[in-house]
């Protein structure tokens, strides 16, 4: 994935969110931005994603246009899913756009939908192109942690204790839905946080019925119950495990929370803020080190880079593990 250090003299660097937002992208931002000013490389931004590359929605950027940003959740870049960059033509229109303006690198910020394009784009084109994992899922393998997964577990957890809360005055059963479409990393992880009874995840396998097998020989003497599904489980979400269970089950008093995108703002935790700027410059200096197709990752608090063809093959084993599962078991007992 090297390529020759001496055909690769970058002079501006254009940067983009794209995908789902998540909190720490604009730390990220500001990142390649400092980054590319320390090394002396112009840098631009690009609007609403690869949209912004099809449309010539650009900006400038200089230390100012990222300054007092690192605390903010969303992006300043703005974001979008582009299904233009899924054609050959609107493609053809986004390099053409680069060339026009100068930029000779592009530092992604997103998940795998937003890596998907990349890969396809800096094969097409040989162009230069460095990821950043910037998604609530931490659904990509090369990362331990991507941006904004640590913020939106901690926003789960705060608001399944409130329910917590309510849910153990009227010994109650609560299913809480959480994002994640193809994923249930955020619902394994706030589900140990907070104590689950049990949770739903796409890679777990587990209906309805095993949910109402674990509840019936759990504690008895815990007066409230929490389900975590994660919004990809097969089940259908959280709103049908309720029906189910309310329906086999009467005698629980069952209440359905669906958390949806509040998830997705806030502020970011000082965790995604460290992991984006640490990413975010050594984006930067992979490209100057002729790095390209790959995303940059922090693995046991190394920064690693990893092709995007692999990085987007979705979660490793190791991140939905059994001993993840059976720890929610062991733990709730
Ligand atoms: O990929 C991030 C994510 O938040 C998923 O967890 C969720 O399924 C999806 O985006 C929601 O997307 P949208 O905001 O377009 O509804």
């Amino acid at each position: 994935m090297l390529r020759n250090k001496q055909m690769n003299k970058i002079k501006n660097i254009g940067v983009l969110t794209s995908g789902g937002d998540s909190p720490g992208m604009n730390a990220a931002i500001r990142a390649v931005v400092r980054a590319s000013i320390y090394y002396d490389i112009e840098v631009t931004g690009f609007i609403r994603g690869y949209e912004g590359l099809i449309n010539n929605d650009f900006i400038p950027m200089d230390r100012k246009s990222v300054a007092n940003i690192i605390q903010r959740g969303g992006t300043i870049l703005k974001t979008a899913r582009s299904e233009a960059f899924k054609t050959v033509e609107g493609r053809k229109k986004a390099y053409e756009s680069l060339k026009a303006n100068g930029i000779d690198a592009l530092v992604v910020i997103g998940g795998d939908g937003t890596f998907t394009g990349a890969n396809i784009f800096s094969k097409e084109f040989d162009f230069p192109i460095v990821g950043l994992p910037g998604t609530i899922d931490n659904d990509l393998a090369g990362t331990d942690f991507t941006i904004g997964y640590d913020s939106a577990i901690n926003t789960v957890i705060d608001a399944v204790d409130r329910i917590r809360d309510t849910a153990e005055s009227h010994d109650r059963l609560f299913i809480v839905e959480v994002m994640g479409r193809d994923s249930g990393l955020i619902a394994l992880r706030s589900g140990i946080g907070v104590g689950a009874e049990a949770i739903m995840i796409p890679e777990a396998n587990m209906n309805a019925d095993d949910v109402l097998h674990k509840l019936e020989h759990s504690r008895k003497d815990k007066a409230s119950k929490i389900i975590i599904v994660a919004e990809g489980d097969d089940t259908g979400g959280a709103f049908k495990v309720g029906e189910i269970l309310q329906e086999k089950y009467p005698h629980y008093d069952t209440k359905v929370s669906v958390l949806g995108h509040i998830q997705r703002g806030g502020k970011p935790t000082c965790m995604d803020r460290v992991l984006a700027s640490r990413l975010g410059v050594a984006a930067v200096e992979g490209l100057i080190n002729g790095e390209s197709g790959v995303m940059a990752g922090q693995i046991n608090r190394e920064i690693v880079f990893t092709p995007f063809d692999h990085a987007i093959k979705h979660i490793n084993a190791e991140k939905v593990s059994s001993k993840w599962l059976k720890l929610i078991d062991i733990l709730s007992f």
